[in-house]
């Protein structure tokens, strides 16, 4: 699968080419990766939604629909799935594989958008966080705040394996409930699930806010 758009990737050519190394940078910092995200990583994401709760999964991120593909295969109902995915080169090869289900050309940023009303059970996301520019993580952490209730599940990894890391939605106070490093990937991966915190920030400030760097 990932050879069918490996091209997506910026290639050698690409760094040789003055012309072409300006967009490569930039898609390099939007996809945060070197390489699609490995079976074991996308099976412990995809294992965190829960499939019996009613609602939208939504993935932020599917890139080639490494982790799409083990979420499609557990969703009873493929219409619950709506996948957002700012990269244009990846939309056709997602739409080839992912019959029944909605892929949005878009940024994560205007989630709510396509969202349209209906309650989301989970957001499964490997947006590269770290090296996206603040102003963009800032509309998605809102984005997000606008499309969770208590139940929702926030599913992410990050390339950083330390519990302790900077914040990313500073405004958003969430609860960590599960965490495991994945280490059969390239990188080692570290899987998070949040939900909306019952309580307001305290004198914890590392446990109730998103304190990970999802994707990279
Ligand atoms: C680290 S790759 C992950 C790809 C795939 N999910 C995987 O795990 O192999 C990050 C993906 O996020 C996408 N992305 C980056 N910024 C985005 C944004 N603002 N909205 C939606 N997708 C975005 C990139 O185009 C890329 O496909």
């Amino acid at each position: 699968m990932i050879s069918q758009a490996s091209h997506v990737w910026p290639d050698h050519a690409d760094w040789r080419s003055g012309t072409r190394l300006a967009s490569s940078l930039v898609r390099l910092r939007e996809i945060g990766s070197v390489a699609a995200s490995s079976r074991h990583l996308a099976r412990q994401m995809a294992m965190q939604v829960d499939y019996q709760q009613s609602g939208l999964i939504v993935e932020l991120g599917p890139g080639l629909g490494a982790i799409t593909r083990e979420v499609y295969k557990r969703v009873a109902n493929r219409k619950q799935l709506l996948l957002i995915e700012v990269g244009g080169a990846f939309i056709p090869e997602l739409k080839r594989q992912f019959h029944g289900v909605t892929v949005v050309h878009d940024s994560a940023e205007w989630l709510l958008k396509h969202v349209r009303g209906r309650r989301v059970a989970a957001v499964v996301s490997s947006l590269p966080l770290r090296s996206l520019p603040n102003k963009v993580v800032h509309r998605i952490g809102v984005a997000l705040s606008q499309v969770m209730d208590a139940q929702t599940r926030y599913i992410q990894f990050t390339y950083d394996l330390r519990p302790t890391e900077s914040a990313y939605f500073t405004h958003m106070a969430l609860e960590k409930q599960y965490s495991r490093i994945v280490w059969r990937n390239l990188p080692p991966a570290r899987v998070d699930t949040f939900c909306l915190a019952t309580e307001p920030p305290t004198d914890h400030p590392e446990k109730t806010l998103l304190q990970t760097s999802a994707g990279s």
